[in-house]
């Protein structure tokens, strides 16, 4: 049995599809910790509410990132963590903290990475004209938002898309790709190879979002309503 230590900072939407799918799929592993960074992440509810463990280390009451990181760590080693998951955990975190979960430590970032690492990157990738865009599962190394990709889903970009219509397009997909590649992690078939991941037995480590055809049917209703397409 695995222990899974998840780090949010928010909503929590992806800790709960993992703490679901975990679950319902039977995990060889159990979620032993949620924890925050701010006292208000409504996530907290969720993970309470599901007999999960919560704590609150709160970044605002300590000097500096590394008082907070090493805070932070004392907490998520009480609870003897194989993997911890980082879920919308919105802190940049320390070389000594991120060297201690070397190898056990996962981050899901809103892009193609190597694409758009940081902020407002949905905002980023229509800036820049692009087709696709898409959600990046990670092993997480010291440079932000970088490091061994474990898996990736891509969306179209849409004309007329905004900031928001993307991120809910690429949110959905998210909350698939990133339980796959714990369980991965979970079943012991994930394998570091320098930058590289390799998972065995194979599987695809992608996932296509092409919601075209649920569209074009949305509008085929809208019009048999009369509403237009
Ligand atoms: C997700 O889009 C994640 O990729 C990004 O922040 C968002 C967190 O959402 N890092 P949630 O808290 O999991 O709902």
């Amino acid at each position: 049995m695995k222990n899974l230590v998840i780090l949010i900072s928010g909503r929590g939407s992806n800790m709960e599809a993992i703490v679901r799918a975990c679950a319902h799929e039977a995990w060889p592993a159990r979620v032993a910790a949620v924890i925050a960074n701010r006292p208000d992440a409504a996530g907290l509810a969720f993970a309470a509410s599901h007999g999960i463990a919560t704590a609150v280390v709160d970044h605002r009451q300590f000097p500096d990132r590394a008082a907070f990181d090493a805070a932070l760590a004392q907490v998520i080693d009480g609870h003897q963590p194989d993997l911890v998951i980082l879920a919308g955990f919105m802190r940049v975190l320390t070389e000594p903290f991120v060297a201690h979960y070397t190898g056990r430590m996962l981050n899901i970032h809103p892009s193609l990475l190597p694409s758009f690492p940081g902020l407002h990157t949905h905002q980023q990738a229509l800036d820049a004209g692009c087709r696709v865009h898409g959600a990046t599962v990670h092993f997480v190394t010291p440079a932000l938002d970088h490091g061994p990709i474990v898996a990736q889903s891509v969306v179209p970009v849409r004309t007329g898309d905004d900031a928001a219509a993307l991120a809910a397009r690429i949110l959905k997909t998210e909350h698939v790709i990133y339980p796959r590649a714990v369980r991965w992690f979970v079943e012991g078939r994930l394998a570091l190879d320098g930058e590289r991941v390799t998972l065995a037995p194979p599987e695809p480590q992608w996932l296509f979002l092409d919601d075209t055809n649920a569209n074009a049917n949305l509008n085929a209703d809208a019009q048999a309503a009369g509403e237009g397409a």
